[in-house]
């Protein structure tokens, strides 16, 4: 059974959550046998790591606590969220520089998607921006492939019947209809797989375009596509402020 105190972490998260790689590095240089607790060496990634008080080393240099990014990334079209991809396509990770620093997306959009990403090393942050206990809310722009009726957006705003469940009530408003499609803004607190795909859908539409210009209070403002930078102390204490 896991322990419940909060300040013990398994050994590979302990080692993702400095920084330094990816959860899936962690374990194997664990399983490498290059990590050690207090001078142990340790080749269990579910080993129990009280953070307070134990001393973790990585070829017997200890971890240090990195200091947080945030970045907000204007994610382009045509780009995974991933890290690899085994068919070699573009990823986030081609539009950001070297930072030292292991970031990772909270949340993912779609490879036709584009819009607001935010990358951090802080996965506390990105844990508590991506649950849907946190209730942080997303907004994306929709083109959708018809015309629908005001029906169909307030089944949006009831919240819709999909396979994983019904989805939350959200906030909808309808731009403009423009020759055979609807633009509409749609602001949801959950952040499921192909979430608004998949609303749309279930109303017999498809999603022609999908932009994310929120999350929570951020908007993408001047931000270039394919371009990213920090996220203000204001931005950043706006998000937390509903830890
Ligand atoms: N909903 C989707 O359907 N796709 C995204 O990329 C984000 C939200």
């Amino acid at each position: 059974m896991p322990p419940k105190q909060r300040k013990l972490k398994t050994l590979d998260r302990v080692i993702s959550k400095a920084g330094i790689g990816s959860r899936t590095e962690a374990r194997s240089w664990i399983g490498a046998g290059r990590v050690a607790v207090n001078g142990k060496k340790i080749q269990t990634p579910d080993h129990w790591v009280d953070i307070e008080r134990d001393r973790v080393t990585l070829d017997g240099r200890p971890l240090i606590a990195r200091s947080k990014i945030y970045l907000l990334l204007y994610k382009p079209k045509g780009y995974l969220t991933t890290y690899k991809d085994p068919e070699n396509r573009k990823t986030v990770y081609d539009l950001l520089q070297d930072l030292g620093e292991w970031v990772v997306p909270v949340g993912r959009l779609d490879l036709d998607t584009t819009g607001l990403l935010i990358m951090t090393n802080d996965t506390d942050f990105a844990d508590h921006v991506m649950s849907p206990e946190s209730k942080v809310p997303k907004t994306y722009l929709v083109k959708a492939s018809m015309l629908l009726t005001d029906e169909q957006l307030d089944r949006l705003r009831r919240g819709v019947e999909l396979a994983d469940g019904p989805t939350r009530p959200a906030i909808v408003t309808r731009i403009r209809d423009a020759a055979r499609y609807t633009f509409f803004e749609i602001t949801i607190t959950e952040g499921r797989n192909r979430q608004v795909r998949r609303m749309v859908e279930a109303l017999g539409a498809k999603v022609l375009k999908l932009v994310r210009t929120h999350i929570g209070a951020i908007r993408i403002g001047d931000l270039e596509i394919g371009k990213y930078r920090e996220l203000t102390p204001k931005e950043l204490s706006a998000l937390l402020s509903k830890r």
